[in-house]
């Protein structure tokens, strides 16, 4: 195994540095137990790059998470931007790193924790045992299509232009069909074939690709049912794969039957093993700095950075344990405890999986 690995660190806006700074406090045990080295290069994305640099991406921060094994990143966005012209919003800065770094699959898991099924919405018997995992297309589609503001016969009209190619859908289709082998071996596909034509043209796609891996059950769905789905039934599903916008709004439902969108991680990979770690929430400007943030969404996307982008494989499955364990101990923040009187802040719960940590990395 490599002895040292470089790490980018985005910490971005609202409650993103807290929660970075949590997740390099586990990285620091991870690394003090295992021997290998990490080195941090720090870069500003969102509002404070808008705030400090005048763009939400600024080319030294495209240039150091390119230089990187792996990027970390907090979170963007702000009330404090909301008002800014698109190219100068914090979410362009997020679309601009995925695209840049070609970052075209998404990959948010939503598993739900035994211990925190009272912490659903939904029914126990609905969430128990709930394991999906959601992958989204990432640098196309109507996110990245032309957009346009006019006025027509004296009326204001927007566009935004939904473009898919054949190559865009086969790829992440690909990667969702080897995902699925790995796992129960179910891929559901969803689109919205009735009504899309870049929807039809994915289900073809979907179809053909579909040959080359007949271990695997392929399903479509249209989104409008799936989202239905979800909430009905959601332990039908092993691996959905979507487009861009389907997929940024089936993922927040997703993960929401898992108790608290604060417990999701996503990765974002391209090809080879070079990825972006996320939490699925956003900066969540009205806690920021209050010390209450849920820093596991965070800790369970260094999990993923270790697995996926540094074959850390037995570092990966000891930070998850010790999420699990912390939540087993009966330890919640804020946005998962049932009594909110009870809860512990950011630093104490860092604190509780960072000792945990130690146990998990020593036993192996
Ligand atoms: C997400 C977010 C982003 C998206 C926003 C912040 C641009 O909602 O990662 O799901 O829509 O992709
Ligand atoms: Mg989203």
């Amino acid at each position: 195994m490599k002895k040292s690995y470089n790490i980018a660190i985005l910490p971005g806006d609202g409650i993103g540095p807290e929660i970075v700074d949590a997740a390099v406090k586990v990285l620091t045990q991870v690394s003090e137990q295992t021997g290998v080295t990490f080195t941090y290069a720090y870069g500003r994305i969102g509002g404070c790059a808008i705030d400090e640099d005048g763009t939400p991406l600024p080319e030294e921060t495209l240039r150091i998470a390119k230089e990187a094994d792996a990027v970390l990143l907090g979170a963007v966005g702000g009330p404090k931007w909301d008002q800014n012209p698109g190219h100068l919003r914090p979410e362009a800065g997020l679309l601009g790193i995925r695209k840049g770094l070609g970052l075209f699959a998404n990959l948010r898991p939503a598993t739900m924790h035994p211990s925190l099924v009272d912490a659903s919405s939904l029914k126990p018997e609905v969430v128990a045992g709930v394991d999906l995992m959601v992958v989204r297309e990432l640098t196309g589609g109507i996110y990245f299509g032309e957009k346009k503001r006019y006025t027509q016969d004296g009326v204001e009209v927007a566009e935004d232009q939904l473009i898919y190619n054949e190559a865009e859908i086969e790829r992440i289709i690909r990667m969702s069909f080897e995902i699925a082998r790995k796992r129960d071996k179910r891929l559901c596909s969803v689109d919205k074939a009735n009504v899309l034509e870049s929807s039809r043209l994915w289900r073809g796609v979907a179809e053909r690709v579909a040959k080359d891996y007949p271990d695997v059950e392929m399903t479509h769905m249209l989104v409008d049912a799936c989202a239905m789905q979800l909430v009905r039934a959601p332990k039908q599903f092993d691996v959905i794969v979507t487009e861009n916008m389907f997929g940024d709004i089936l993922s927040d439902e997703a993960a929401m039957l898992t108790g608290s969108i604060g417990m999701l991680a996503s990765a974002s990979l391209g090809e080879g093993s070079f990825g972006l770690y996320e939490p699925v929430h956003g900066s969540a400007p009205d806690i920021a700095g209050q010390g209450v943030a849920n820093p596991l969404a965070t800790f369970l996307s260094v999990a993923l950075l270790l697995r996926h982008s540094l074959s850390m494989d037995q570092a990966a499955d000891a930070v998850e344990q010790a999420v699990w364990a912390v939540l087993d101990k009966g330890h919640r923040t804020a946005d998962i405890a049932v009594d909110r009187t009870q809860a512990v802040g950011t630093e104490q719960m860092t604190a509780y999986v960072v000792e945990e940590l130690l146990k998990q990395l020593t036993q192996k």
